[in-house]
């Protein structure tokens, strides 16, 4: 292991531009469940309920109420050295980015300024009517479901749930990032859920170095450069060149 942690510092060091891509695993040791896993949020709850359009049309009442716990959870947790480190190698750095499927918002708490949000943001709502998107930070919500100010429409969380559509613009800037890159950091994801899952694929056949970072190996890891087996929050500081 320290082996691999000195190439990683190495590797990281030497790059020009690095794209980061995390999942739940980063936030994990700031107290924010996963969604796979033993005590993960998908063992509790159905996500065809809680995570889908349809399920949102069936029972918003339902799909809010999980919201609204799921935001009173996330306003007590802060960032981990994990998000730190990111931040800190942001700023030494002449191009960085990170693509994160979290919705906590903690890349932004911990000091990260470029960042692609590629599943959306759980203090954000959208009018299913006018579509007007806002920041909602009531935490708990006064009024479940929450309704529009603008046309009294249903509002729902701004946030990419299954079978929705990601805006092109977006995955766009994800590969605009990854092409500005000679190096892809992977933290505490899976690699399950399209279309982040092959996004450390294209970097590897666009020639970029790809260092993962997980407790256990992914689907992709096989097909890395470099994979560190550990915690986040332990191994990035140790990576993160001065
Ligand atoms: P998952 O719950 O699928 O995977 C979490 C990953 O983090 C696993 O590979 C764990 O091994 C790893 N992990 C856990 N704790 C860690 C730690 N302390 N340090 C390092 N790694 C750790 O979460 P995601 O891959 O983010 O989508 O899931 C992707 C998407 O599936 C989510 O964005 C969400 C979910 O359904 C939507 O809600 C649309
Ligand atoms: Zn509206």
């Amino acid at each position: 292991m320290e082996e691999e942690i000195k190439r990683a510092r190495e590797i990281l060091k030497n790059a020009e531009g690095i794209t980061v891509l995390t999942g739940a695993g980063i936030s994990a040791e700031s107290g924010i469940p996963t969604f796979r896993g033993e005590d993960g949020l998908w063992k509790r709850y159905n996500p065809a309920d809680v995570d889908t359009a349809d399920g949102f049309r069936r029972n918003p009442q339902y799909v809010w109420e999980w919201y609204n716990s799921l935001r009173e959870l996330i306003s007590t947790k802060e960032p981990n050295p994990a998000h730190y480190a990111l931040s800190k190698l942001e700023k030494i750095k002449p191009y960085f980015s990170i693509i994160t499927q979290n919705v906590d918002d903690l890349h932004r708490v911990s000091g990260n300024k470029n960042i692609i949000e590629l599943h959306g943001n759980i203090f954000r709502t959208r009018c299913i009517e006018c579509s007007q998107e806002e920041e909602n930070r009531e935490v708990p919500l006064a009024e479940i479901p929450p309704r529009c100010k603008k046309c009294g429409g249903l509002l729902r969380p701004a946030v990419v749930w299954f079978e929705d559509y990601i805006p092109l613009e977006i995955i766009d800037s994800c590969l605009l990032s990854i092409e500005n890159s000679d190096v892809m950091l992977i933290i505490g994801t899976s690699g399950l859920v399209e279309p982040a899952a092959s996004m450390g694929l294209v970097a590897k056949h666009t020639g970029k170095t790809v260092i993962e970072v997980n407790l256990e190996e992914s689907t992709h890891s096989q097909k890395y450069d470099l994979v560190l087996l550990g915690k986040a929050g332990e191994i990035l500081p140790r990576i993160i060149p001065d």
